[in-house]
C-alpha cells in the first residue's frame, strides 16, 4: 500500500465509513482518468474515486484534481432531480478531492452489454429520459450555473482534444470545427454531465444509472446527447448490427420529448452537427475509440462525418442516414 492510499483509508475512517480493522481497497475497471477502488464496509460495498492529476492516455492531457468537486456535485444535483439515476455520495474526503459513493451491486457497465450483443432500445430511450431530466431541471438555473463554473475544465478535456484538435489536423474544416468549438463554449444554458459514454452507465434494475462526471459543466445540453449518440453511431459500424441504429434513434426520440427549455429543433440541429465533429473525433482526434481499430471501419466513420460536418444535419436524420458499411 502506497502512502496515498494509507490516506485515503484514514479518511474514511475519519469519515465513519469504515471501522478500525482490515481494509482493502479493490481497484476496479476503468481508471483513464481516476483510481476507482471497491471497499467492503459493515454497511455494504462503497465506491472511492481519486482523481488523478494526469490522465493515464498517451496524450499529455493534464487536467486539475478538481474535477473531482464537479463529479460530486453533478451526482448530488442528478440525485435532486431523481435519486434513482446516479450513485449516493457519502462522503467528501480530505486527500486529492478523492470521494466515496455507494456501490451498485450487479449492475452491468452498458458498454459491455453493447458490445456483446444486448441491445436494449427500452434502456437506450430511459438513458434519452434520465439526460434530459437533468437539463430539464437545471435549465435557466443562475444557482446551477453558479455552482458548475468549470469552463476552463470543459474546454482543456472536451473543446480542445475533441474539437480544435481535429480543426488543427484538417484545414479544410477548420472553420467549421472552431465555429462550432465557440458556439459550444458560448451556450450556458444547463448542467452538461460531458461525459455520457456507455461505459459511464450502469444498467440497473430501476434503469440507467450515470457516473463519471468530472466533466461536467454548465453549457450547451447539446453536448451530451451528441456524445452518447456518438457511442452508439460508432459501435454501429463496429458490430454491424442494425439495433444499435435503432438505440441511437430511440434515445434521441425519449430525449426529444424531455425538451421544455428551449425550441427543439434548433437545439437538435446543434446535436447533429456536434455528433459528426464527435464521430470525426473518434477516428481522428486524441481520444480515439479504442474498439475502432479496424481501418475499413474508420474509413466509414470518416468519411461519414466529414461529409456531416459540412451538411449539418439535424441528429434525427443524421441517425437515420448513417450507415454501418460501405455498400
Ligand atoms: N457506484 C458504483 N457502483 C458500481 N460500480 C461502479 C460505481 N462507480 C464506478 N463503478 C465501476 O468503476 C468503473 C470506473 O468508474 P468511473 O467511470 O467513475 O471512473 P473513471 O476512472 O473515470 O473510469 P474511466 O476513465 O474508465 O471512464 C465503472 O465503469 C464501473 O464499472
Ligand atoms: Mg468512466
Amino acid at each position: 500500500m502506497d502512502e496515498a492510499d494509507a490516506d485515503i483509508i484514514a479518511d474514511l475512517r475519519g469519515a465513519g465509513l469504515v471501522g478500525a480493522g482490515d481494509i482493502a481497497l479493490e481497484p476496479l475497471t476503468g481508471g483513464v482518468s481516476c483510481d476507482v477502488w471497491k471497499v467492503e464496509t459493515a454497511d455494504g460495498p462503497i465506491v472511492v474515486k481519486r482523481p488523478l492529476p494526469q490522465l493515464r492516455v498517451a496524450a499529455e492531457w493534464l487536467a486539475p484534481v478538481e474535477r473531482g468537486v464537479s463529479e460530486v456535485r453533478w451526482l448530488r444535483r442528478a440525485r435532486g432531480v431523481d435519486a434513482r439515476i446516479a450513485p449516493e455520495v457519502l462522503a467528501e474526503l480530505a486527500t486529492g478531492h478523492a470521494f466515496a459513493m455507494r456501490f451498485l451491486p450487479g449492475c452491468p457497465v452498458w458498454k459491455d452489454e453493447l458490445m456483446a450483443g444486448r441491445v436494449d432500445g427500452d434502456f437506450a430511450a430511459a438513458v434519452g429520459r434520465g439526460i434530459a431530466a437533468v437539463h430539464a431541471a437545471t435549465a435557466h438555473s443562475d444557482a446551477d450555473r453558479d455552482a458548475f463554473p468549470n469552463d476552463e475544465m470543459f474546454r482543456a478535456l472536451r473543446v480542445d482534444p475533441f474539437l480544435l484538435y481535429v480543426a488543427d489536423h484538417d484545414i479544410e474544416l477548420a472553420p467549421v470545427l472552431r465555429a462550432l468549438a465557440d458556439d459550444l463554449s458560448s451556450r450556458k444554458i444547463a448542467l452538461v454531465h460531458g461525459d455520457v459514454s456507455p461505459k459511464n452507465i450502469l444498467v440497473s434494475a430501476d434503469g440507467p444509472v450515470f457516473l463519471d462526471a468530472e466533466c461536467a459543466v454548465y453549457g450547451d445540453p447539446a453536448f451530451d446527447l451528441a456524445f452518447c449518440t456518438t457511442h452508439l453511431l460508432l459501435k454501429a459500424v463496429w458490430s454491424g448490427d442494425a439495433r444499435l441504429n435503432d438505440a441511437a434513434a430511440l434515445l434521441v426520440d425519449a430525449y426529444r420529448s424531455g425538451i421544455d427549455w428551449e425550441e427543439p429543433d434548433g437545439l437538435l440541429l446543434r446535436v447533429g452537427k456536434l455528433t459528426a465533429a464527435l464521430l470525426l473525433a473518434r477516428v481522428e482526434g486524441k481520444s480515439p475509440a479504442p474498439y475502432l481499430t479496424d481501418p475499413e471501419h474508420q474509413r466509414i466513420v470518416r468519411e461519414q462525418a466529414r461529409a456531416l460536418i459540412v451538411a449539418a444535419q439535424p441528429i434525427e436524420a443524421l441517425v437515420a442516414n448513417w450507415k454501418r458499411t460501405s455498400a
